[in-house]
């Protein structure tokens, strides 16, 4: 009844299966949005609750969700109704595979669009737009990218095919290959830049900003932000992690893996902070600047430094290719229930998860010029219409929700044997941690973090 290998491929090893996590885990959301978030929250306590939660959630759930996965071998709809079924639960355990579909769709709308501002900055960097630029300057070519719908759609139709293309022959084959030079290439390049925000910016200013607490900064708001972040940059909680454990050969230790991708994943983020928040400071930018964030001081950086026409170039191409293993993660899913339950060629089902993912991405596109209105969330007014009320609608909520499930039914409603069984801990004291973290902690946590946040709706 539970099989031992996948239909739709197995990792050839552990580390193959490190390499592609730590592929979904590192994108956009450390480079990009960990440092514009905590701009907007804050800084340093921000960081910190952020921190608690991956340690204390994320960790223990990103366990649960690649041993239900690798239990289940399938798509996470058929997954969960198959372990459910298994566990003698009722069938509507498989509604987190339902919510992760759709949260994958939600999320991949946006991050396309977003993937495609790398793309651009790829080729500003190497046509030398970014010579001695300025915090105002930067602002100026931003601007003129973000106000330009036309422009943001054909870069969000480059990405979403090039995500379409490598979704169609299958997440394996040389995803691998892929970060096992990225990711040493994009640490690198993020030395690079946190040595020059050592000699050129505020480094005392931005690494206060990062790591002092000011916990009279921290709002209700911030706080369910940061959980948030935690599911969204170690992709939890909508079933991509779910559908990678999947392919996860029986003998490999979850636990292990699962703390070396955390790590990663959160150095990435402090190092993409260290290169980013002296740079604000120094060139009177706002820390709250908001998305722009990144695309308005690393520029600056490579604009005044020897050599910046390569780095400059290299980081944003590196950038690129970390979007684009992640976002590969994020239609994974849909497409694996389609050819599992409707019997499509795998082509086929790319093509059509890809065309949907790419209308929704329209609104995203005009989100930042023709459709852009503001509102406010947790006292911060947020200006970017859809996309924001996407963003928070699936990082602060749905994947919250669907951690929380997944926790629930791996704490609750499998037999202690089976989680035994697929973790293969013992019942020691590292089996005894998790079980207490996945039962009460975790989700006590997500619920407190949600009640407390219901002040601000
Ligand atoms: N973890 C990815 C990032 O940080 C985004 C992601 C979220 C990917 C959810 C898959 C699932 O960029």
């Amino acid at each position: 009844m539970v099989a031992t290998t996948s239909i739709h491929g197995m990792w050839t090893t552990r580390l193959a299966f490190i390499l592609a996590a730590t592929g979904s885990a590192v994108g956009l959301g450390n480079v990009w949005k960990f440092p514009y978030i905590t701009g907007e929250n804050g800084g340093g306590a921000f960081v910190l609750v952020y921190i608690l939660c991956v340690s204390m959630i994320g960790i223990p759930i990103m366990m649960a969700e690649i041993m239900l996965g690798r239990r289940g071998r399938q798509s996470p709809i058929n997954t969960m109704r198959t372990l459910a079924h298994a566990e003698d639960r009722h069938g509507f355990w498989q509604l987190i595979g339902w919510g992760g579909v759709i949260a994958g769709f939600l999320i991949i709308s946006y991050y396309s669009v977003i993937a495609g501002w790398a793309i651009a900055y790829a080729f500003r960097a190497l046509g030398g737009s970014f010579t001695s630029l300025t915090g105002e300057t930067a602002k100026d070519l931003f601007g003129a990218l973000t106000g330009d719908p036309e422009r943001l759609l054909a870069w969000h139709t480059i990405f979403m095919v090039m995500t379409t293309i490598v979704i169609s022959r299958g997440v394996r084959s040389g995803l691998e290959q892929a970060v096992r030079v990225l990711m040493p290439a994009l640490f690198g390049l993020l030395l690079v830049l946190v040595g020059y925000a050592l000699t050129s910016g505020n480094f005392m200013d931005g690494l206060r900003f990062l790591f002092v607490p000011d916990f009279g900064a921290l709002s209700a708001g911030a706080i369910i932000t940061a959980m948030g972040h935690a599911f969204f940059t170690l992709s939890l909680g909508m079933g991509a992690i779910m559908m990678y454990g999947s392919y996860l050969p029986a003998s490999a230790s979850i636990t292990r893996s699962t703390i070396i991708i955390a790590l990663m994943d959160t150095l990435v983020a402090l190092l993409a902070g260290m290169a980013i928040f002296p740079i604000v400071f120094a060139n009177g930018l706002e820390p709250g600047a908001g998305p722009g964030l990144v695309f308005l001081t690393l520029p600056i950086a490579f604009g005044n430094m020897p050599g910046g026409l390569l780095f400059g170039t290299l980081f944003f191409v590196l950038l690129v290719f970390a979007a684009w293993t992640s976002a590969i993660s994020l239609i994974e899913p849909a497409v694996a229930w389609l050819v599992e339950n409707q019997g499509f060629a795998r082509v086929r089902a790319s093509v059509y998860v890809g065309i949907v993912a790419w209308l929704l991405g329209i609104m995203t596109v005009l989100s930042f010029n023709d459709w852009a209105f503001s509102f406010d969330f947790a006292g911060e007014a947020k200006t970017n219409g859809v996309f924001d009320l996407v963003d928070i609608l699936t990082a602060n909520f749905m994947l919250p929700l669907g951690g929380l499930a997944m926790a629930l039914f791996a704490g609750w409603f499998m037999a202690r044997a089976s989680t035994q069984d697929e973790l293969a801990l013992g019942q020691g004291p590292a089996y005894r941690l998790w079980r207490v973290l996945i039962r009460y902690i975790a989700p006590l946590a997500v619920v407190l973090v949600f009640f407390n946040a219901v002040g601000l709706l």
